[in-house]
C-alpha cells in the first residue's frame, strides 16, 4: 500500500467489505444426507441430532452434562432459573447485554464490578468485597475467549456459599490451565451463533457436572413439560432445531483446527501491530488458550496519532469492518444505567476499556493475506495521522459554521 489511506482520497484496500467475521460452514454435501434424512423424518425438534451433539459436545469439553438449547440467552436466563437465585448477582459491567437482561428476566438485582485493565476479566478481589448478606451468585465473563479467573472465583463461591455461573458464550475451545472449559462452577452457558467459535447458527449449549441440575434444565427447556401436559417446573420453549445440531456436529469435527488457526492469526496481529506506538492488546491469563472470538485492541489516541471511532472511520473507508465491544459498557446502556446507584465501585478500567477498543476482523476461515492488508491499512493510517486530524478538524470547521 503506497497510496494515501482511503480517508484521504486513496484507492481502499479491499475492494469488498472485509467483515468482522465469517461463520465456519461445511460444504453442503457434507451434511447434505443428515439434512435429508430431518426432511424425510419430519423430526425437526426433540430428535436424534441434538442427542448427538450434546453427547459430542459433552465428551469434547470432558464435562457430564451438555444441555442443547436455542440461544445463550435462553440458557442463562434457565440456569439462573433452575438454581434458584433471589437477591443480588454480582456480574461484570464489561460484557454483552445478553449477560446482564437473563437476570433481569429472572428479576434478579445486578451489582456491577470493574474488571482487570490487562485481561479484560472480572477482578476478584473487587468480586470478594461485593459479596454482602443478599448476594447470591457470581456470574462472570469469558471476554472475547479469555477465561476469568475461574479457580479463585470457584473458592470464593465455595467460601461464602454462593452459585457460580460462568457465561463462557465466546469460550467454547477455551483453556483453563490446560485443561477446556465446560466443568467449572454450577453451570456454563455457551453461545452457537454465526460469530462464535463453534456455530450451529444459532443456539446455545449448557453443560453442568450436576446430574440434578441438569435434569431439571432438560424439562425447562421444554416449557418444563415431560411428556403429557401438567407442567412441573416454569421454563421457557429453548429446544434446539435438529438443522442447528447437524451444523454444530460437523463444525464440532473442525474445532480444534478452527481455534489453532484464529491463534495463529492473533499472535501474527501482535507480532506486526506491536510495532506500532499506541496499539496495546488484550492478555491472555496465564497458562489459558483464548479462542479468540475476538481480536481486540487498546488505542492511546496520544502515542498512536489518531482516537479509536478515527480509526474505526479510517478503517472503514478501506472496506474494513471492525466493531466496539462492548461499548457502552452494560451499566451505562439506556435500558440499564438506572440501577447504577446501586454500585460500589467507579468502574474505571472498564470505562476506560471500552472507549479506547476496537475488534479488528478475525475468524476461523480469515487468510492470513487478508490480516497481513488489515496491518497495513493501520500502518498507513497512523503514518497519515497528522493529515488525518487536519482534515477531520477541517470537515468539523465547515460543520459548525
Ligand atoms: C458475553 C455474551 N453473553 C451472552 C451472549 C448471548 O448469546 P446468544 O446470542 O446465543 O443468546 C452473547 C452474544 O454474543 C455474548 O457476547
Amino acid at each position: 500500500m503506497n497510496n494515501k489511506p482511503a480517508i484521504l482520497g486513496g484507492k481502499p484496500i479491499f475492494d469488498e467489505l472485509l467483515s468482522i467475521t465469517r461463520p465456519s460452514l461445511p460444504e453442503l454435501e457434507e451434511i447434505k444426507s443428515q439434512l435429508e434424512d430431518t426432511f424425510t423424518s419430519g423430526i425437526l425438534t426433540n430428535g436424534k441430532y441434538v442427542v448427538e451433539f450434546e453427547q459430542r459436545c459433552a465428551e469434547y469439553l470432558g464435562v457430564e452434562n451438555a444441555i442443547a438449547v436455542s440461544s445463550a440467552t435462553t440458557g442463562l436466563i434457565l440456569v439462573e432459573k433452575a438454581l434458584g437465585l433471589n437477591g443480588e448477582v454480582i456480574m461484570p459491567s464489561f460484557t454483552f447485554t445478553a449477560t446482564c437482561l437473563s437476570l433481569n428476566w429472572n428479576n434478579l438485582e445486578t451489582i456491577y464490578i470493574d474488571c482487570q485493565p490487562e485481561t479484560f476479566t472480572l477482578n476478584p478481589i473487587l468480586v470478594e468485597k461485593a459479596i454482602a448478606a443478599n448476594t447470591c451468585a457470581i456470574l462472570a465473563v469469558c471476554i472475547f475467549g479469555n477465561p476469568p479467573d475461574m479457580e479463585i472465583l470457584d473458592n470464593l463461591a465455595k467460601d461464602y456459599r454462593l452459585k457460580l455461573i460462568f457465561d463462557s458464550a465466546h469460550g467454547f475451545g477455551t483453556k483453563y490451565k490446560d485443561r477446556l472449559i465446560g466443568g467449572f462452577g454450577d453451570a456454563e452457558v455457551f453461545s452457537l451463533t454465526p460469530t462464535k467459535p463453534l456455530t450451529a447458527g444459532e443456539g446455545g449449549l449448557i453443560t453442568t457436572n450436576d446430574k440434578d441440575l441438569a435434569q431439571k434444565l432438560r424439562l425447562m427447556r421444554n416449557y418444563g413439560v415431560e411428556s403429557d401436559y401438567d407442567c412441573e417446573l416454569i421454563g421457557l420453549n429453548a429446544r434446539m432445531l435438529e438443522f442447528s445440531a447437524i451444523l454444530g456436529l460437523k463444525n464440532l469435527s473442525t474445532i480444534e483446527e478452527k481455534i489453532n488457526h484464529r491463534n495463529n492469526l492473533a499472535q501474527n496481529y501482535k507480532t506486526r501491530l506491536s510495532k506500532l506506538p499506541g496499539i496495546e492488546f488484550q492478555e491472555i491469563n496465564e497458562g489459558c488458550r483464548s479462542t479468540f472470538k475476538d481480536f481486540a485492541i487498546l488505542i492511546d489516541e496520544a502515542a498512536f496519532g489518531l482516537n479509536r471511532n478515527e480509526l474505526a472511520l479510517a478503517l472503514e473507508k478501506e472496506n474494513i469492518q471492525t466493531r466496539q465491544y462492548f461499548s457502552p459498557p452494560v451499566h451505562l446502556q439506556k435500558a440499564y444505567r438506572h440501577f447504577y446507584p446501586k454500585y460500589k465501585e467507579e468502574l474505571t478500567n472498564t470505562l476506560k476499556i471500552s472507549s479506547n477498543i476496537l475488534c479488528l476482523p478475525i475468524s476461523g476461515e480469515m487468510k492470513i493475506e487478508e490480516l497481513e492488508k488489515v496491518c497495513e491499512a493501520i500502518y498507513q493510517i497512523h503514518r497519515f495521522s497528522d493529515e488525518i486530524r487536519r482534515k477531520k478538524l477541517g470537515e468539523q470547521l465547515l460543520v459548525s459554521r
